[in-house]
């Protein structure tokens, strides 16, 4: 771990270049509008080490898939999301040598993810080997108004010269996932052209027919006054430039504005691809920089009002807070329900880009408090799109009748290839029905149950009741052969998380069954219809609910996490050697395996999930055996646990598992935050303050808040929405003061007084004498 970079409250600053940690850079400084994203990749040629990646949401390769031994019900394919055409190229020579800063010398650098506005800049003096020195701003953002578009304000000034400055903007669509399985190239060109005023480059996935069109124009100014420039221009194959020498003397400033739009065939009937590319691409290029640089403003303040989190009294968790939400914000905007979020956002290749169980178990929280509940409806509904192919999936896995959701997906098809996750991990399918509760609770739109949800809840029932077996030994319902959320142990009998999410999902479906059936007739019966739900199987559920094994430790008054659990040596992870840590990169998989050592929440992402139904003793017995011997190599980990450390009152545990989640990247703590950002866990992140620190559930139609400070906080302010009205809660050592930001009432309990905050109104109330309660 190497903390390199500055702490300020909105921006992300780096203030040397060091190619050490550029790729870690690269993920981090990294830039999206939920449409596409790019990583921190320089505009001009870099020869040293770097990760290239501009990635267009749901374009996607099914690179095959590759294994030792195949096995029977392994995915053809593991869904790759693609690095495409690099469109922020720009190339630069100055009297002829090329500016490469792994070639040159490096003055002055400074790198800055600006949170606030949505942009990054850079700025260096290059000394090149003839001792001419080049000062460098460059500018840059993906436009949150305007998807398609990508703009870069590029600035050369000769500093104790006068010389020629080449600029050379292209196009480059030749190249490569570097995760590719078998080294393969996945674009196909299928048309270009390179001219003076617009050139463009289309490409099509050599499966699948994605196609992306790129479209860029330029204008270059010098000392502010534009250029009349006819630049040369050159095509090859899957490239495109333009280029253009200006004469500058020392102290003059060059600067090119290159505009980009990248429309892609999800969005466009093949035929339009090149002339909508173009219009969006004039409509931006005639509203010039300046004005969109405003609008991206505007767009950002507009995300901030409903999402910010202030931190007073610690400038590096006010920092930490503000990055997750900045890259969540960047990777989904919810307007697109074939989207989702994945696990690396855009900012590298890992994990594919596709969905996980982390979207309904950690991001649907995050978006659901912070954004209109469409968005979150949108991820719903996502699943929902899904549903048929969750069907096939369980088919192929011989189950006659359910639905298994994939562990990893981009179209509703599994494309994981290990076996112990893709056929053995299915607790994820309890975490996508989770989700449809928590929407449904937090929302109030009980509508969404009949539309959509029963299906989707129905299905995964099923699936549940073919999966567990009757066990004569034991008298109950067994569920063999699975891995839980702690992958560090495969093919377990009985894991305790899988079998109480598989039982609570059979009574929630039951429970929306009464509730349509009573309230929604008509739709309940033609839903019946349509499932062709027979009284037999609602009343099998019924069976294994009241009759579902769940291992314990009576002595202990614990859950075990899965049968044979006790028979492992325990032994707290404070009593390995530090050389042992992480596990994953020091131990064999298969000391790993037989070890006492969790990846991540199992048992507790259990008490997290169904909070209500367990009371605090419960929650604190297993929290003590269990924490101690997690060693949270999951990026989902640490955030969970300070959640709960909260409700315990562990204060310092609390904030030590908070620093873990909120600065993971920024500090690079799992030393691979090169392979891009841990989006997902950054939702985790924000779910700790809110529902850890703020205390915030959501029951009964109110919102309920039992807040404390970190020692080391001030005060600590966040936006939530609930149910139409937007609140601010701002917790001191004093009060607690929830201001309604809309004219929507709130129904709001803190601790155990409910309170209806007016529209536009505000309540303040003392908390030491509430806390004490
Ligand atoms: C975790 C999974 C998670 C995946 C993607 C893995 O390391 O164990 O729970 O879904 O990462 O974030």
């Amino acid at each position: 771990m190497k903390q390199y970079l500055k702490l300020d409250e909105w921006s992300i600053i780096e203030e040397s270049f060091d190619p050490a940690t550029h790729e870690i850079s690269e993920s981090i400084f990294s830039i999206g509008n939920g449409f596409m994203g790019q990583r921190a990749n320089f505009e001009e040629q870099y020869s040293g080490k770097s990760l290239q990646g501009s990635y267009m949401a749901g374009v996607y390769y099914p690179d095959k898939t590759r294994v030792g031994w195949w096995k029977n019900g392994y995915p053809e394919y593991f869904a790759k999301v693609l690095n495409s055409t690099n469109w922020i190229g720009i190339n630069v020579f100055i009297d002829g040598n090329v500016l490469d800063l792994a070639k040159c010398g490096v003055k002055d650098f400074v790198r800055e993810l600006n949170m606030k506005e949505g942009t990054l800049s850079r700025r260096f003096v290059a000394v090149f080997e003839d001792g001419k020195e080049v000062q460098v701003e460059a500018v840059r953002f993906v436009s949150v108004k305007r998807h398609e578009i990508g703009a870069i304000r590029y600035a050369v000034t000769p500093l104790n010269f006068s010389g020629t400055i080449k600029l050379v903007p292209y196009l480059d669509g030749d190249v490569q996932n570097k995760d590719s399985n078998y080294e393969e190239k996945f674009w196909l060109e299928v048309e270009k052209e390179a001219a003076a005023d617009i050139s463009y480059l289309t490409l099509k996935t050599k499966k699948l027919d994605f196609h992306v069109t790129s479209v860029m124009s330029f204008d270059i100014f010098k000392n502010g006054t534009k250029l009349d420039i006819q630049p040369v221009i050159s095509e090859c194959e899957k490239y495109v430039s333009a280029e253009a020498a200006v004469e500058a003397n020392q102290g003059e400033t060059v600067a090119i504005y290159k505009y980009v739009a990248n429309v892609t065939s999800r969005n466009f009937g093949l035929g339009e691809l090149v002339t909508e590319g173009k219009k969006l691409l004039e409509e931006a290029k005639a509203a010039g920089f300046d004005a969109l640089l405003q609008e991206q403003i505007a767009g950002w303040a507009d995300k901030w009002k409903e999402s910010d989190i202030i931190i007073e009294g610690d400038v590096s968790a006010q920092q930490a807070i503000r990055f997750n939400i900045f890259q969540l914000n960047q990777t989904y905007d919810g307007s697109d329900d074939r989207l989702n979020i994945g696990p690396k956002g855009f900012t590298g290749e890992k994990y594919g880009g596709s969905t996980y169980w982390d979207t309904e178990a950690y991001c649907v929280p995050f978006y659901l408090s912070t954004a209109d509940s469409s968005i979150a409806r949108n991820l719903l509904i996502y699943r929902y799109k899904h549903l048929e192919k969750a069907k096939e999936n369980a088919r192929k896995l011989g189950f006659p009748k359910g639905a298994l959701y994939p562990m990893v997906t981009m179209n509703g098809e599994e494309c994981h290839n290990e076996w112990e996750i893709t056929f053995e991990e299915i607790h994820r399918n309890g975490a996508i029905a989770y989700a449809i509760y928590n929407y449904v609770n937090y929302t109030g739109d009980k509508a969404y149950l009949s539309q959509y949800g029963l299906e989707v809840l129905a299905e995964i029932s099923r699936f549940w009741e073919m999966r567990v077996n009757w066990s004569e030994a034991k008298g109950k319902y067994v569920m063999l052969g699975v891995t839980g959320p702690n992958e560090y142990e495969n093919n377990v009998n009985n894991n305790w998380y899988t079998n109480r999410i598989a039982a609570w999902t059979m009574e929630y479906t039951l429970e929306v069954l009464d509730y349509l059936k009573a309230n929604e007739n008509a739709r309940y019966l033609e839903l019946v219809d349509k499932l062709k739900l027979q009284d037999e199987e609602t009343a099998q559920w019924r069976h294994i609910i009241a009759n579902m094994y769940y291992p314990v430790d009576e002595e202990r008054g614990i859950f075990l996490q899965q049968d044979g659990f006790l028979d492992k040596e325990i032994l707290p992870v404070k009593e390995l050697a530090p050389e042992n840590l992480p596990l994953n990169q020091n131990w064999s998989w298969d000391r790993i395996l037989r070890s006492c050592y969790i990846k991540q929440a199992d048992v507790l992402q259990g008490l997290y999930f169904l909070g209500d139904r367990y009371d605090l003793e419960t929650k604190k017995r297993n929290f003590d055996f269990y924490e101690p011997i997690t060693v949270h190599e999951s990026s989902l980990s640490p955030c969970l646990h300070a959640i709960i450390a909260c409700e315990l009152g562990y204060q310092e545990k609390a904030y030590e598992m908070y620093l873990r989640t909120a600065r993971l990247d920024l500090d690079n703590y799992n030393n691979d935050t090169e392979d891009g950002c841990h989006t997902t866990s950054m939702a985790g992140t924000w779910m700790s303050i809110i529902q850890g620190f703020g205390g915030l559930r959501a029951a009964n139609d109110e919102l309920v808040l039992r807040p404390f400070i970190p020692s080391h906080w001030t005060s600590f302010s966040f936006k939530v929405m609930f149910r139409n009205s937007r609140l601010n809660v701002s917790v001191t050592d004093e009060n607690i003061t929830v201001t309604n930001e809309t004219d929507v009432p709130a129904a709001i309990r803190i601790y155990d007084n409910s309170y209806t905050v007016a529209g536009n109104g505000e309540i303040k109330v003392e908390r030491a004498s509430l806390a004490a309660k």
